[in-house]
């Protein structure tokens, strides 16, 4: 699989490109198949229908890696806290912990009422391509965090941060609750059938550098460590958004995990010259590139440039495909990457 060759940077006929967030709603096949059913999360839950959606941007992008159909907050959802996804605005929890009593709202052994996830990567990885990779996902402990604290998705993160300046121990066993079921989580999705694994810390840039190796980083390196003690063939794919004011720091740390996702807010030039050399950067075009062709050709040339046809370089989006993408682009961008990467 040339993903995975790439993940652990092996020679590759070309640079390997999936896009986060690839199967959604820019593409009409989706908006189908997310008719058929209620809502969002009834989707996830569907075995047959999130399987066929995995495979949509396989078939019709034609990338090198499929990412399993799911959601983040599947997690804290299973650790008992209701949640509905709101149209135009997005999840929202009908419970939130702001306090050490609010704990007793969650259930253990989350991790074990996810079967609509491990039968979705079985049947996924049966029907899909042997070249193609299939990955499996995570959000990190911190993102998620602030999902059950605030309740929902927020801009300043106030009742999170606030908690880690009154009651950070309260912080801290929140983050290590969910650590335990996301070791769980990824282990059960590696039996299940994955290739790699990728950690979605979407909100790490509210945290100030140090507040965020306390409260976010380490939890990640350390769900890293234990599956890499397990299952070292498996790569892992760490990506904190919007730490790019302190990225040389994260040279500094033990190396627990293959891959180091870059966001679009980060000069990938400066990101390769500081962390190229220990991790394989996947990243970073900035998806809003995609409305316009010309646009699109410019951000790819840059980041091919700089990059390189060497290894160590997955190609991928600086953050999440959106709703209006021209899903014409988004198939030239794949073509475009396999033709100007050619070795
Ligand atoms: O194609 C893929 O990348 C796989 C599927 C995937 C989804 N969510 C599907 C989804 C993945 C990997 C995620 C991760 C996720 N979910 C993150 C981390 C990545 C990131 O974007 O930063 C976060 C923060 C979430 C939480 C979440 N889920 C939000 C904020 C929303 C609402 C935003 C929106 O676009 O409506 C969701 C819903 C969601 N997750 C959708 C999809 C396809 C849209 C639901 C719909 O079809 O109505």
């Amino acid at each position: 699989m040339i993903f995975i060759d790439a993940c652990n940077r092996k020679e590759t006929p070309y640079t390997p490109i999936w896009l986060m967030r690839q199967a959604g709603r820019y593409l009409s096949e989706y908006r189908e198949v997310r008719a058929k059913v209620g809502n969002f999360l009834d989707l996830c839950k569907n075995v047959e229908l999130a399987t066929e959606v995995t495979l949509q941007p396989i078939d019709i992008l034609d990338c090198d890696a499929a990412i399993l159909f799911s959601d983040i907050l599947v997690i804290p959802l299973e650790m008992g806290l209701e949640l509905d996804f709101i149209k135009n605005e997005g999840p929202k929890f009908q419970q939130y912990i702001r306090n050490n009593d609010d704990l007793k709202l969650l259930q253990p052994m989350a991790h074990k009422r996810l079967d609509y996830v491990y039968d979705t990567i079985s049947l996924t990885r049966s029907k899909l391509n042997k070249e193609k990779a299939l990955i499996g996902f995570c959000g990190a402990p911190w993102t998620l965090a602030t999902y059950m604290i605030e309740g929902q998705g927020s801009k300043t993160y106030t009742n999170s941060k606030k908690m880690l300046h009154t009651n950070p121990k309260l912080l801290h066993s929140i983050l290590e609750r969910l650590s335990d079921e996301l070791k769980m989580y990824l282990e059960l999705q590696i039996k299940a059938g994955v290739n790699a694994v990728m950690i979605f810390d979407s909100w790490a840039g509210a945290l100030e550098k140090n507040s965020y190796f306390e409260f976010g980083f380490n939890y990640i390196n350390n769900i890293a460590k234990y599956i890499k003690s397990k299952y070292p063939h498996i790569p892992i794919i760490a990506f904190p958004k919007g730490v790019g004011g302190f990225l040389n720091a994260f040279n500094m740390i033990e190396k627990n995990f293959d891959v180091f996702g870059i966001d679009w807010g980060i000069d990938i030039q400066y990101a390769k010259h500081t962390l190229g050399e220990k991790f394989v950067l996947q990243g970073n075009l900035e998806p809003c590139r995609i409305y316009d062709f010309n646009a699109m050709e410019q951000g790819v040339d840059e980041i091919v440039k700089i990059m390189g046809k060497k290894s160590g370089h997955i190609f991928n989006l600086g953050h999440g495909m959106l709703p209006d993408l021209p899903r014409e682009n988004a198939i030239k961008l794949v073509q475009m990457i396999k033709n100007k990467t050619k070795r």
